[in-house]
């Protein structure tokens, strides 16, 4: 295959929309923006074109997929009998189009290797223009997971998507960075007696159990656990390793407590000590700019190595020594922590840092999907 090729969003690209729409009709797969992330998009009604998304991506065959829709008429005509569950029906009202998937009656217009033979299907209507603007173009609804290398962050610029998928798909439609920066919230409303949340992400809990038929909302594995589901999960992100840099990485889960900024002092001097050449670290700090999309990384390499000040850690390093700092955003706006969490885990990893040692934050609203993330993505969690 040649090189994607790139293309800027313009509202105006009806030529885009054509092209991606063709090789889309052409059972191909290819990568689009959400406002979650980038997805990794195909025919969803069609065996052939899904088996392109497992094969690009290398994702394990028994990871359901989401199906993305662009009308409630277009999710109707994939439900039995049309009928959209009215449990389901406050949350889309408020939620849709957005980044909140709801996991639905599967009929047999869905092939069985979207749901891995799961008796539901999860769906999703996003809200980013291109994504809603193509699959009404196409006029079958897309199936899309994360555009990322199985297993790797998910990516939340064109180019994350590019350097794993390079050669592997014929077209990334470039949207800029992706404004949520985490996936969809997954929730189960139909399949167990109180509606669950099984992935956190985009739209908080917060804002869910608002919702009068979700007044009772669990979260899995935090106050809700389904022990048939740990023995064979049936939501893989439960079962895989995933969202994971290349370098080792040590999350300072110590947030808000006291003398939390002393303990992620500690372990980054651990690691200059246990002698890592090149050390990463994803810290909160001060606010990005409002417009929330600027790339305000900053490398520290310092010319006196001696003593570094690092976001006020104090670490004493040698001369080959180099500690590279990636600033998420600022702890009390989780949702700029959430837009820059994998870009930072991509940013430290292009820098072939040997391992990143990150500050977790609260669990409230978007640093519930960011925390299950990091979770997931940390070899070695630090709790004291
Ligand atoms: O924001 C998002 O949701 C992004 C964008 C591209 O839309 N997509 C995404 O897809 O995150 P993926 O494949 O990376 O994650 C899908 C999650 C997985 O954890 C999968 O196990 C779960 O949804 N899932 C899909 N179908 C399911 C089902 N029938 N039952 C339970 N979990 C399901
Ligand atoms: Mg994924």
């Amino acid at each position: 295959l040649e090189d994607p090729h790139f293309i800027t969003t313009d509202p105006n690209a009806l030529q885009i929309l054509e092209h991606a729409s063709k090789l889309l009709a052409e059972d191909q797969v290819i990568a689009i923006p959400t406002e979650t992330v980038y997805g990794l998009a195909s025919n969803a009604l069609r065996p052939e074109a899904i088996k392109g998304i497992y094969k690009a991506k290398n994702r394990p065959l028994d990871n359901p997929l989401i199906v993305h829709i662009s009308s409630l008429k277009m999710l109707r005509s994939i439900l039995p009998n049309g009928e959209i569950p009215i449990v389901y029906e406050s949350a889309i009202k408020r939620f849709w189009p957005g980044p909140l998937t709801i996991l639905l009656p599967k009929s047999d217009l869905i092939p069985s290797e979207i749901t891995c033979n799961q008796p539901t299907v999860a769906i999703r209507f996003p809200s980013h223009p291109v994504a809603r603007a193509l699959i009404s173009k196409c006029g079958f609804p897309l199936a899309a997971p994360s555009a990322n290398a199985s297993g790797r962050p998910s990516p939340t610029l064109a180019s994350h998507v590019l350097t794993d998928l390079n050669k592997k798909i014929p077209l990334i439609i470039d949207g800029g960075q992706c404004s949520f920066g985490v996936e969809s919230t997954v929730i189960d409303a139909i399949g167990t007696k109180d509606p669950v949340i099984l992935r956190p992400g985009g739209v908080t809990y917060e804002e869910l159990v608002k919702i009068p038929e979700f007044e009772r909302l669990r979260v899995y594995n935090k106050d809700y656990v389904d022990k048939k589901q740990e023995i064979a999960p049936t939501t893989p992100g439960m079962k895989y390793r995933h969202y994971s840099p290349n370098a080792k990485m040590v999350l300072v889960d110590v947030c808000g407590r006291v003398g939390a900024r002393d303990i992620i002092e500690r372990e980054i001097q651990k690691m200059v000590n246990g002698g890592m050449d090149n050390i990463g670290i994803l810290v909160t700090g001060s606010s990005k700019t409002s417009n929330g999309a600027q790339p305000m990384s900053v490398d520290n390499f310092y010319s006196n190595k001696e003593c570094a000040i690092i976001n006020d850690f104090k670490v004493s390093t040698a001369n080959d020594q180099n500690i590279i700092e990636y600033t998420l955003g600022d702890s009390s706006h989780p949702e700029e922590i959430a837009r820059e969490l994998f870009k930072g885990l991509r940013y430290l990893d292009e820098r072939k840092v040997d391992c990143i040692i990150v500050e977790g934050i609260s669990e409230e609203k978007e640093g519930l999907a960011v925390m299950n993330r990091l979770r997931k993505a940390a070899s070695k969690t630090i709790v004291e």
